[in-house]
């Protein structure tokens, strides 16, 4: 098969048998028998790609290797154990490459160090279509796919299939529009109380809040213009396996944009960049570079603060006059903490659907003595976080450095001067339009 039509094939076909084998209409031997026949023994050498068509074939052989492999464990004895076994037998091209040493090859030829399995950049970033982000007539975020066919490739052809994966990219498009007016501010440059320093703060502030909406609308969403929480759980996460031991399955726990957030904004768990080392073999190479180099930093608000001259280690035991006199003093801390809470609410949010969609139904599920999916559990994520680490994340987020100001920021002493004085001017920040343009 040329790659024009294997693409057609992971679109159409694909789906069809994975329904058909989930179903029990059709063998998982009919797959691989298709792939071993018809689908991967013309496949070129990945050095005879460019970067861009091995992008695509990243993406579609992606989906082929989810499948074979969550078939071959799901009806294997033992299969869990050893996922490898599930290519044993597929080759790739006339040279007959192994398919996961093919797979590696295609992965090290888009040269972004991709992971030589699927991952969130190849399902998500280059599956889905360009994502574009305005305020008003601005267009803030752009992200796009790899594909210029406007289609978005799943594993069994549903809309609730191509509804998550358009939330996901629309998060992250959101959250890379707040990531660039931040990353900005990192240098010691930056005047704290300038126009121009305030107003990307007020902005990404507006933005944190539009991803938060994204959440919301979902969740509110009925289950078929979103994804019904049995089809997340049974056959969708079912297709985040191993394809080795220990590497790491797609999870939206590997976006870039929200791991960077944390390290802009800061986050009080300890060894919280062990935890994202931890997951660095899903990430690519430039996301990697990029998180170290955050992570070597001070945060923007422990910035802020030290040019400022502010101890955010007095706050917690400042009493409320002093509070009060410090904030009329800069007012720009009242913004930093309306980013924070905002951040801190998207992952109340995200926690919201994460409970809505996985946990809550499966402590329904083992309740009613269902027990729990054998092969990727439904009491954790797919890269191992429990709902109690959730949790733990989102209450770090909302104990964030400026949290002891509250009682000096609450609405009502807004009403009052100094603050409403200091802070008359505030922006008028167009609405967010978050938009699959592609
Ligand atoms: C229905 C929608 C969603 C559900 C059910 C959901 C569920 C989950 C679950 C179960 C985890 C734990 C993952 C693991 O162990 O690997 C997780 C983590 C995560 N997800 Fe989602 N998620 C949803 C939407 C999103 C979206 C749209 C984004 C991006 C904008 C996102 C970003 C993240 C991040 C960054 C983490 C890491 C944990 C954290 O930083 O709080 N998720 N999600």
């Amino acid at each position: 098969m040329a790659l024009p039509q294997l693409g057609a094939w992971v679109l159409e076909e694909l789906p069809k048998l994975n329904q058909a084998i989930l179903r029990d209409v059709l063998a998982p031997r009919v797959l691989t028998d298709a792939l071993h026949e018809v689908v991967l023994p013309d496949l070129p050498l990945p050095e005879r790609l460019s970067a861009e068509e091995a992008q695509r074939l990243v993406v579609n052989l992606g989906f082929v290797g989810a499948s074979v492999a969550r078939h071959y464990q799901e009806r294997t004895p033992g299969g869990k154990e050893t996922p490898e076994r599930a290519f044993e037998g597929l080759a790739a091209g006339t040279e007959q490459i192994p398919f996961q040493r093919y797979f590696a090859g295609l992965a090290d030829r888009t040269g972004t160090g991709h992971d030589h399995r699927d991952s969130y950049a190849s399902l998500v970033r280059w599956n889905v279509g360009t994502v574009e982000v305005r305020l008003g007539e601005r267009t803030v975020a752009v992200l796009p796919g790899v594909f210029d066919d406007g289609r978005t490739r799943t594993y069994t052809g549903t809309t609730g299939e191509e509804n998550f994966f358009a939330l996901v990219k629309k998060g992250e498009a959101v959250e890379r529009a707040v990531n660039d007016l931040l990353e900005p501010l990192a240098t010691p440059e930056t005047r704290w109380a300038s126009p121009e320093a305030v107003s990307r703060v007020r902005t990404a502030t507006v933005l944190v809040d539009a991803l938060r909406d994204l959440f919301l609308e979902f969740a509110a969403l009925p289950p078929e213009k979103s994804m019904p929480p049995e089809q997340f759980m049974d056959v969708f996460r079912q297709f985040a396996v191993h394809w080795k031991p220990g590497d790491i399955p797609p999870s939206g726990a590997l976006d870039v944009e929200a791991l960077k957030r944390d390290f802009l904004l800061g986050i009080a768990i300890p060894d919280y960049a062990t935890h994202v080392r931890r997951l660095f073999p899903g990430l690519l190479s430039e996301e990697q570079a990029a998180l170290e180099s955050l992570m070597a930093q001070p945060t923007l608000p422990q910035r802020m603060a030290a040019d400022l001259g502010v101890d955010l280690d007095r706050l917690p035991a400042s009493g409320l006059t002093e509070l009060r006199r410090l904030v009329g003093h800069h007012p720009v801390l009242a913004d930093w903490y309306d980013l924070l809470t905002a951040h801190a609410r998207a992952a109340g949010s995200h926690l919201m659907l994460s409970k809505k969609f996985l946990f809550k139904p499966q402590r329904q599920r083992d309740a009613a003595g269902l027990g729990d999916r054998p092969l990727v559990s439904n009491r954790s994520g797919t890269t191992g976080m429990t709902e109690t680490y959730l949790e733990r994340l989102t209450r770090a987020r909302r104990q964030h450095v400026l949290a002891p100001l509250r009682p000096a920021l609450d609405a009502e002493v807004r009403e009052d001067a100094p603050l409403s004085a200091v802070r008359s001017d505030l922006l008028e920040i167009a609405p967010v339009e978050v938009r699959l343009v592609s």
